[in-house]
């Protein structure tokens, strides 16, 4: 149970990846975990779900130009430059992300992708931030990835040990986990798993379990109003949601077992 944990959070659009992703890390956060939340979709707004200030200033990684070019010899946005794959970042962390409630919060910015799967000066970066971020036992990386899977570069993809696919009830969210299931093996990310969001009724369930045969589904999160209420408010979902919590934090367990 005390071994550190590395997620991406991905599936379609709107299907719920950003307040999974939240209650993700409240939930590894109580059970003992040091948490670094990183905000991978360049339309930001885990810090919302995470219950940071409206206007919190934190520099997104690929916007610390000087910095990037300072660490990887070249300059980012760059293509086809020689530069290092793994740069010196192990200094960096504290000066780049804010904390709350004992969740620290690391924003990447929009990274400009020069093909499927590029590896930038920026994505090389993101790598070696987030492979040094656990430094000890029972540390957590959650990240909040945008939808789709285009962005799985394998950057991102390699630096992660899991990835979370949420899914609602309906073909298109799971067709595009399958999709990204393959993409996963395709860099010999092995580990995928569902969470199963907004989830009305025991048929939903019974539909969902039909159609993710041969897919790690890790559990239901029900569909509730007081989650769409925390959104309006931008409070953080467990605050009006305390049920969903539990159910994630179910889910997180299983994952460190
Ligand atoms: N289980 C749920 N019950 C009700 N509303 C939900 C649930 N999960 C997510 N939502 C709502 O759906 C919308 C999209 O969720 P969000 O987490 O932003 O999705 P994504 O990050 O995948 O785009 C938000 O308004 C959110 O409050
Ligand atoms: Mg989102």
């Amino acid at each position: 149970m005390d071994e550190s944990i590395k997620l991406a959070i991905t599936g379609k659009g709107g299907v719920g990846k950003t307040t999974v992703a939240a209650l993700m890390c409240r939930a590894l956060s109580q059970e003992g975990y040091r948490v670094v939340a990183v905000d991978a979709d360049p339309d930001a707004n885990l810090s919302s779900a995470l219950g940071f200030p409206e206007h919190i200033e934190i520099t997104p990684l690929v916007e610390m130009k000087e910095l990037i070019e300072e660490r990887t010899g070249a300059p980012a946005g760059s293509s086809g430059a020689v530069f290092k794959l793994n740069p010196k970042v192990d200094d960096l962390p504290e000066k780049l992300w804010k904390e709350r409630d004992g969740i620290r919060l690391l924003l990447m910015g929009t990274v400009q992708h020069g093909g499927h799967g590029c590896m930038c000066p920026e994505g090389a970066m993101l790598k070696s931030m987030i492979q040094n971020l656990l430094l000890f036992r029972k540390e957590a990386v959650v990240m909040d990835m945008e939808a789709g899977i285009e962005h799985l570069g394998r950057a991102t993809a390699q630096a992660v040990d899991r990835l979370v696919v949420v899914v609602e009830p309906g073909k298109r969210s799971i067709e595009t986990a399958r999709k990204i299931k393959e993409l996963a093996e395709d860099i010999h990310l092995s580990k995928v798993s569902l969470v199963a969001n907004k989830v009305r009724s025991e048929e939903d369930k019974s539909f969902l379990r039909e159609h993710t045969t041969g897919l790690d589904l890790l559990g239901f999160l029900p569909f509730d109003d007081a989650i769409m209420q925390a959104d309006m408010k931008r409070l953080p979902p467990w605050e009006l949601s305390p049920q969903a919590l539990d159910e994630i934090k179910d889910m997180a367990v299983k994952l460190i077992k």
